[in-house]
């Protein structure tokens, strides 16, 4: 049997390892859509799966249109996975244009090379969509349903990304799906957002390395699953008869504070919790000593409460399972992998 070729776009990422590891393991010839820097920093996640082979990186970017389309007439994949983005949403207020351009644009520039490179029949397209495109919703939980109310300029760039998306679908009949993932998270998560900020800085703390870890928005609830199940639902996605859009989300919340709370505590630490907003603090139980504190330069001009995604439309027609790895599992495995890290590199 032939076997299926995918273009992953944004494969040195955090998803972008676990994707392109879940297609290897289905005998798809895996591309990769790699940006040119001076050094081979942006694939330390995959140096494993490239020194076992089956992965070819192809320099490129998604502010080079031309380039993507000689790519895609010389691939001709059967799918493309569009997991490239300047992800992080505080960093979309400092850099509000080039977000627009790689998170927005850099859609439109994929669509428009499968449409130039004639691959509208036989390409099928995954656009990374996001639950930030809700903002602070009025709804307790969020599904495919809810209105897009954004309050950053990245759930902007992705709200613009996830209609030209819808739009090529309609016009064209591309075979295009938006997921609209809610938070997930692991191991290979990049260090400045919260989840692995807290687990090195935990993991830091317990071997001695730092006295104390400055966070922003303690109270921000949010839906956190673990990368390596939301890639599933990619793939699943662009397997079934029709193209459609669905959110993937686990359904259970736990503020900033839970996350910390939890992760210094597999680091050996119980911590108390004391005072409010920027004053907020968190203690050492046995010794007294202040493990966590507010610093208000981290919080954003506007920023998104409470996150919580109703996945039913996944679980039932992708077989999606939502409940694949618990929120304590998530923290230990991240706990563990920051510990061996800093093991190692002693
Ligand atoms: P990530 O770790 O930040 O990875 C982003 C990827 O995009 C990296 O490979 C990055 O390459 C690449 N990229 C950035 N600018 C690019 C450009 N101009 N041209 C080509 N590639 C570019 O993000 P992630 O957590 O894996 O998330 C994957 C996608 O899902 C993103 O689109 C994100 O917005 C979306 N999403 C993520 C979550 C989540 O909770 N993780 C939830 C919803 C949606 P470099 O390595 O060179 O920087
Ligand atoms: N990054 C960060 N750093 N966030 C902090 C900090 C801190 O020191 N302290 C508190 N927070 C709060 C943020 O204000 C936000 O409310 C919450 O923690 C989560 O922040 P991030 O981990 O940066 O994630 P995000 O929810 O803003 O965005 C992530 O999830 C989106 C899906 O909802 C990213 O992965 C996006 O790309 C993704 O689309």
């Amino acid at each position: 049997m032939k076997h299926k070729t995918a273009l992953i776009i944004g494969i040195t990422g955090q998803d972008g390892y676990y994707l392109a590891h879940l297609l290897k393991q289905k005998n798809y010839a895996v591309h990769g859509l790699c940006r040119r820097v001076s050094t081979d920093n942006n694939t330390i996640r995959l140096h494993t799966l490239l020194n076992d082979g089956g992965i070819t990186l192809h320099p490129g970017d998604l502010l080079e249109p031309i380039a993507l389309v000689r790519l895609l007439h010389t691939l001709q994949p059967d799918e493309i996975y569009n997991l490239g983005a300047q992800s992080h949403v505080g960093i979309s207020f400092e850099n509000p244009s080039l977000t627009a351009q790689i998170d927005a644009l850099g859609t439109l520039h994929v669509l428009e090379a499968i449409r130039t490179a004639d691959l509208l029949k036989k390409t099928r397209f995954y656009q990374a969509g996001s639950s930030e495109m809700f903002g602070n919703p009025q709804t307790t939980t969020q599904n495919e349903e809810t209105p897009f109310s954004p309050v950053s300029p990245y759930g902007a760039a992705k709200v613009y990304a996830h209609h030209i998306t819808t739009t090529y679908r309609q016009a064209y009949g591309l075979f295009a799906c938006n997921g609209i993932l809610f938070n997930h998270e692991s191991p290979w998560r990049g260090e400045n957002f919260v989840t692995r900020k807290i687990t090195i800085g935990a993991a830091r703390i317990a071997s001695g390395q730092q006295d104390v870890l400055l966070l922003g928005n303690l109270d921000a609830l949010r839906d956190w699953g673990h990368a390596r199940d939301y890639v599933h639902a990619m793939w699943a996605m662009l397997q079934q008869a029709e193209p459609d859009d669905y959110v993937i989300a686990t359904g259970r919340t736990a503020t900033v504070r839970d996350f910390a709370t939890l992760a210094f505590r597999y680091a050996g630490m119980d911590l108390e919790w004391e005072g409010g907003g920027a004053n907020e603090i968190g203690r050492e139980r046995k010794t007294g000593t202040v493990r966590v504190k507010v610093d208000p330069a981290l919080l954003r001009p506007t920023d998104v409460h409470t996150l919580c995604g109703n996945s039913q439309k996944a679980q039932q027609k992708l077989g999606w399972n939502p409940h694949q790895t618990s929120l304590d599992d998530l923290v230990h495995e991240m706990l563990e992998a920051d510990m061996k890290r800093i093991r190692e590199a002693a």
